[in-house]
């Protein structure tokens, strides 16, 4: 699996694989196929080795550019692409339908016509729904799908289509399912970076509804170690969950985020819940530590250690990401707090 196309990699999760996976395989080249939405940003890919990496702007929802980007001996295809954020979703469906599902089923098409030898779908703990707080319930690979998100609910059509190519013609899949990642470059619509983002300018830091919903975080480069295993030697047809067994509620990451960077807690406030807003995601990842081998390197602690360096030494990055159609998504989303 040396010959990559990823989809997506302009983006959040899809550049810190393209770091990795240049860095662990020598031999590693990588087509890097990206709509460039508000979420993507070549910014991202900085300093990478440019010489086995080509950037190819298009949209996963065009055959005509993908089959023109997709060469023949490609062995995978690892699909970031995708409209990933909830509150957008709630905004507007119609994106997410577009790219997360249609997309999805022209990538899988153009996989078959190329003789890709494998299909790694990247998809999310979300399209299985919510658990309750107080029970030791977690989400295995057998959880019944019950997203409760327009963004889950599209994720979970992407899984079905994947599935589907896979029984149907055998094309070669693997589906990973994954948690709340957290780390460098991430888009500042995001809860951690967004709170990130204004406790280091002072600003208010909006905690939606009682601050009592749990999210199970990653950092993002143990989630994309796992996809270049999964790629490597998952087993095809299979989901693999990713999860580093880290749950916090939200009104915890917000307090111990604060705390880390010296700023007061009357910085949080309190706002209008999400409309449909999941209670808790947990994960059970014993499916890929127990065939796979697989174990996060980061604590949470280090990670956020790791992941506030970034975004303090990176404030050119972040003043960008939160200028221009940022800032009417923000008072859209949030008024004045
Ligand atoms: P992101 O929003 O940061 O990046 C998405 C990327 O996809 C951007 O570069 C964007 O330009 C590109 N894109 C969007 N529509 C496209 C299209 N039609 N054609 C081509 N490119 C297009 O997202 P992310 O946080 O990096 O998430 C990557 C993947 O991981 C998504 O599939 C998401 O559902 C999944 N995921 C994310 C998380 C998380 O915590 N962020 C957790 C689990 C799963
Ligand atoms: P988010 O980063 O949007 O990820 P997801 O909805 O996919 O889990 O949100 C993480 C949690 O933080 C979620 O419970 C919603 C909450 N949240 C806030 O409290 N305030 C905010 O401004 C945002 C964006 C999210």
């Amino acid at each position: 699996m040396r010959n990559l196309f990823v989809t997506g990699g302009a983006g959040f999760i899809g550049s810190a694989f393209i770091r990795l996976a240049l860095e662990e395989f020598s031999d590693c080249r990588i087509v890097n196929f990206d709509a460039l939405t508000y979420a993507g940003n070549l910014d991202n890919l900085s300093g990478i080795d440019e010489s086995r990496h080509r950037f190819w702007r298009g949209d996963i929802t065009d055959p005509d550019a993908v089959l023109a980007a997709l060469e023949a001996e490609t062995d995978a295809i690892i699909n970031f692409a995708a409209e990933s954020h909830v509150d957008r979703s709630i905004a507007s469906a119609h994106e997410f339908l577009r790219t997360n599902v249609l997309g999805t089923q022209v990538l899988l098409d153009a996989a078959r016509e190329r003789g890709v030898h494998r299909f790694v779908h990247i998809s999310t703990d979300e399209v299985t729904g919510s658990l309750p707080e107080d029970e030791e319930a977690f989400f295995d690979e057998s959880s019944p799908f019950a997203p409760n998100s327009p963004y889950a609910a599209s994720k979970a059509a992407a899984e079905h289509l994947v599935r589907a190519a896979h029984h149907t013609f055998g094309l070669n899949t693997v589906i990973t399912r994954c948690g709340n990642n957290y780390g460098p470059r991430q888009f500042p619509e995001k809860f951690l970076p967004l709170m990130l983002a204004n406790a280091m300018r002072d600003e208010a830091i909006p905690v939606y509804g009682d601050g009592r919903n749990v999210r199970d975080w990653i950092y993002v480069d143990d989630h994309c170690r796992a996809i270049l295993q999964v790629m490597e030697r998952g087993r095809t047809g299979e989901t693999y969950n990713i999860g580093a067994r880290n749950e916090r509620r939200n009104i915890d990451v917000a307090q111990s985020v604060l705390k880390i960077l010296g700023k007061p807690p009357s910085l949080i406030k309190f706002v209008k819940d999400r409309l449909g807003h999941d209670r808790r995601y947990a994960i059970d990842p014993t499916k890929i530590e127990t065939e796979l081998g697989w174990r996060p390197r980061e604590t949470w602690e280090s990670g956020i250690e790791k992941t506030i360096r970034w975004y303090a030494e990176n404030a050119e990055w972040v003043e960008s990401a939160r200028s221009g159609a940022y800032r009417e998504y923000y008072a859209r989303q949030y008024g004045t707090i």
